[in-house]
């Protein structure tokens, strides 16, 4: 396993490596820096003989991700935003990829980015204390990390533009009825349920488990223009004036004043 990442702690047990985002005071907010180590972390994981399945969670207990880091977000122009956008996509849809399952066990806040995230793992267990939810919007912008894409494919194109264009949280119970969770469990105990789970997962076999995770994804062929689609219009939003006004009322702890169009 690699020894350089920055923001992620990674703890191998019984063949399941756990992945902690570690930034708890930014509630694991996903700097740019945080993409880059979880790349390395799967690039690393898909060669290593030891791991047989992963569970990604965040460092303390108010949060699993609380999206993109909104300070980055910022600077972010039309161009850069695109690529931004590109980038989140790709090391989303590598976690998705990779041939060892992958479960989220989240607590707390999954938000945008980190919602985005959860939604690349093959499952999702959430403590009763998860909330989940899309709030780009009230930052001028919309979810660029793939999310359009996999939320609707998850719950469904209503129930996507619901949680989408409102922007509140859902409770982990809407949760598990809209299908965006597996399973529910007791506060604090999502890791502890994950790997369980995971350990029985781990008794099938390993190259039936990589060849069903690639023929379920088949049915979801032509996924590209969705995603492309989805960055151009991420990247295209980085350069308006509202986006500038929703990221800077975040990062200035006040209402969003945004003009009618
Ligand atoms: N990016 C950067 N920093 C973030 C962040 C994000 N997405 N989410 C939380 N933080 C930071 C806060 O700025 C704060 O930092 P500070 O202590 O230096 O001021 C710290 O994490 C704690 O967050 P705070 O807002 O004080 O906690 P809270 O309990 O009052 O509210 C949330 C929790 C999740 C409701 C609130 O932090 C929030 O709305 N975060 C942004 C969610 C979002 O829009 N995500 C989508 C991004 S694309």
């Amino acid at each position: 396993m690699i020894d350089e990442l920055k923001t992620l702690l990674v703890d191998t047990e019984n063949r399941i490596a756990t992945i902690t985002v570690n930034r708890p005071d930014k509630l694991n907010a996903l700097k740019n820096n945080v993409l880059d180590d979880f790349r390395d972390v799967f690039r690393s994981i898909q060669d290593d003989e030891d791991v047989g399945g992963v569970v990604i969670t965040g460092a303390g207990h108010k949060a699993f991700v609380a999206g993109a880091d909104i300070g980055e977000l910022n600077h972010l122009k039309q161009k850069s935003g695109e690529r931004a956008s590109q980038k989140g996509q790709s090391v989303f849809s590598w976690i998705e990829s990779t041939g060892k399952p992958v479960i989220a066990a989240v607590e707390g806040y999954a938000l945008g980015g980190g919602c985005e995230l959860a939604m690349a793992c093959h499952l999702r267990v959430a403590s009763v204390t998860a909330k989940f939810g899309f709030p780009e919007l009230r930052l001028g912008l919309i979810p660029g990390y793939g999310g359009t894409q996999r939320l609707a494919r998850l719950v469904g194109k209503g129930r996507a533009l619901e949680m989408i264009l409102d922007g509140s949280p859902i409770d982990a119970g809407k949760a598990l009825e809209f299908g965006l969770v597996n399973r529910v469990v007791k506060e604090g105990q999502a890791v502890a349920a994950s790997r369980e789970w995971m350990s029985k997962i781990l008794t099938n076999g390993p190259i039936a488990m990589d060849k069903a995770i690639q023929a379920v994804h088949a049915a979801y062929p032509n996924r590209a223009q969705g995603f492309q689609e989805e960055a151009r219009l991420f990247g295209l939003l980085c350069g308006t004036e509202e986006f500038k006004e929703g990221t800077d009322a975040f990062l200035q702890k006040r209402k969003p004043q945004f003009q009618n169009k």
